[in-house]
């Protein structure tokens, strides 16, 4: 019996990645969890080891996601570096012009605010979906590109644009070129699916596949706009971009009249926070701005903490629309001065939004799309708020078919129905018997044995402990 090593025994994410940590439960303080190669960790007074970066060569600060992680919901990433709002700044009033004059509606369609009404009951609040999953190219990003591109004199289009992209803004461009009638190429890395890239190609642009990551298409679209004098068309760094993406912002002001509590908005570069903030900061000052990001991809968050743009050491591509090491200058000066904080989520959470989305509209989100449903779920739970009105912004439904296993396996995890556990065996007799005995009468829905060395396996297991959802019933 001794020798069944069942306590060893801990959660893993259900597909690969870093070991889930253990979060410490306090509330209201970031949680530095593991060392970053460029951070040391030093122990504060409330036992927290708070992360201090160390200087690179190059002045920048390089951390790894891990230096900055808190609890779902906790709205984090606001330090004493975080300027407060200054509601005199001097492009508060060409922000609020641009986006109110914007040329979006050329392509883009006033999306609908619904209802989430099986989602508001579960929470007890308002909560309220902003649909630009329902856009021409499924998500929000075509306002902005066309914001720009609608700007660029009749010899610049003539000349064309250039674009690197691996999805959603590579649409946004190429619609937008062929409501301008101009040529667009987009550089895309070779590992981009084909269903990407083709939907590209059939909105008339030139699809160049090159290199293996996003940097290398992009320091190629760099090169050749200067070489042929193409217009680059930046993914969210650059103000008729933002003062595009604003217009969510401005549609939501107009379309929700009553009290409303806070909007939470998924974060990649920081084009439609900080759009949206640019806007709703001016009209309705109090209303939260909240921001959302997957917990390996919180490059805001490390930004908003440390009061400068960090460049994450490594980004999780799981919500690829927001997988993104470094936001924009532009975006982080706005937010630095307009945004209440950003939340971090889990992969499971998001995968449990895509579910919950399902159930309410029947629609499918990409996982960037459901990222602020998962935010606004987890701040709303944390901080127990009830009888509020919240805004989700459901960004984007273009989603790789083949993925939806990976959700679907996913899902309960975020919903806390299942757990999927691991833990290891010794290769010898008895050993699997003993395991039985010791884990005891739960539903177990999956095991997988693996043969991991001479000496012992790695068991993974799935336990669901919601009796009427277990899937071998
Ligand atoms: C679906 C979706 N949601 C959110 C984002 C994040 O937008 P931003 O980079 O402007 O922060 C993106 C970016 O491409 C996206 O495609």
């Amino acid at each position: 019996m001794d020798s069944v090593a069942v306590p060893r025994h801990y959660f893993l994410p259900a597909a690969g990645g870093p070991r889930h940590r253990r979060l410490r439960h306090r509330r209201h303080l970031p949680i530095a969890s593991s060392l970053s190669s460029s951070s040391a960790a030093v122990e504060s007074k409330e036992g927290l080891a708070a992360l201090h970066p160390l200087p690179t060569a190059d002045g920048r600060l390089r951390l790894s996601p891990d230096s900055l992680q808190y609890e779902p919901g906790y709205l984090g990433g606001i330090s004493g570096s975080t300027l407060p709002p200054d509601p005199s700044s001097s492009d508060a009033m060409s922000y609020l012009t641009d986006i109110l004059s914007s040329r979006v509606y050329d392509v883009a369609i006033e999306s609908p605010l619904q209802l989430a009404a099986k989602l508001s009951e579960r929470l007890g609040v308002g909560l309220w979906l902003k649909r630009e999953d329902l856009q021409p190219v499924f998500s929000f990003k075509l306002r902005g590109a066309y914001n720009m591109m609608a700007k660029l004199s009749r010899e610049q289009l003539e000349r064309g644009v250039i674009c690197s992209s691996a999805g959603n803004h590579a649409q946004g461009v190429a619609l937008a070129a062929q409501r301008l009638d101009c040529n667009a190429v987009i550089a895309m890395p070779v590992t981009t699916p084909e269903i990407k890239w083709k939907s590209v190609e059939r909105l008339g642009a030139t699809v160049v596949r090159i290199g293996d990551s996003y940097d290398e298409a992009q320091s190629y679209a760099k090169k050749r706009a200067k070489a042929d004098g193409l217009t680059f068309i930046p993914p969210f760094d650059h103000p008729d971009v933002i003062s595009g993406q604003g217009t969510v912002g401005m549609e939501i002001v107009r379309q929700f009249n009553g009290p409303l509590h806070a909007i939470f908005v998924p974060v990649g570069g920081g084009g439609l926070i900080a759009g949206i903030a640019a806007y709703v900061k001016r009209v309705r000052p109090e209303v939260k701005i909240i921001g959302v990001e997957p917990s390996d991809a919180n490059a805001m968050a490390l930004s908003l903490y440390h009061g400068q743009r960090v460049m994450l050491e490594q980004v999780g591509g799981f919500a690829d629309g927001v997988a993104v090491k470094e936001v924009g200058e532009e975006n982080f000066r706005l937010c630095r001065e307009l945004v209440d904080g950003v939340v971090l989520v889990s992969r499971d959470a998001i995968c449990a939004s895509i579910k919950d989305m399902f159930e309410e509209k029947r629609s499918i989100l990409e996982p960037a799309g459901a990222l602020s449903l998962a935010g606004a779920e987890a701040y709303c739970k944390y901080y127990g708020i009830k009888g509020e009105n919240v805004v989700a912004i459901t960004s984007g439904a273009n989603m790789n078919f083949d993925r939806l296993r990976l959700v679907t396996e996913l899902a309960d995890v975020g919903r806390k129905r299942e757990a999927v556990l691991a833990t290891f065996l010794p290769e010898e007799r008895g050993s699997f018997k003993q395991f039985c005995e010791l884990v005891g009468p739960i539903n177990i829905t999956e095991f997988k044995y693996r043969y991991n060395s001479r000496n012992e396996a790695l068991v993974l297991y799935r336990h669901c402990w919601c009796p009427y959802k277990c899937r071998s019933q």
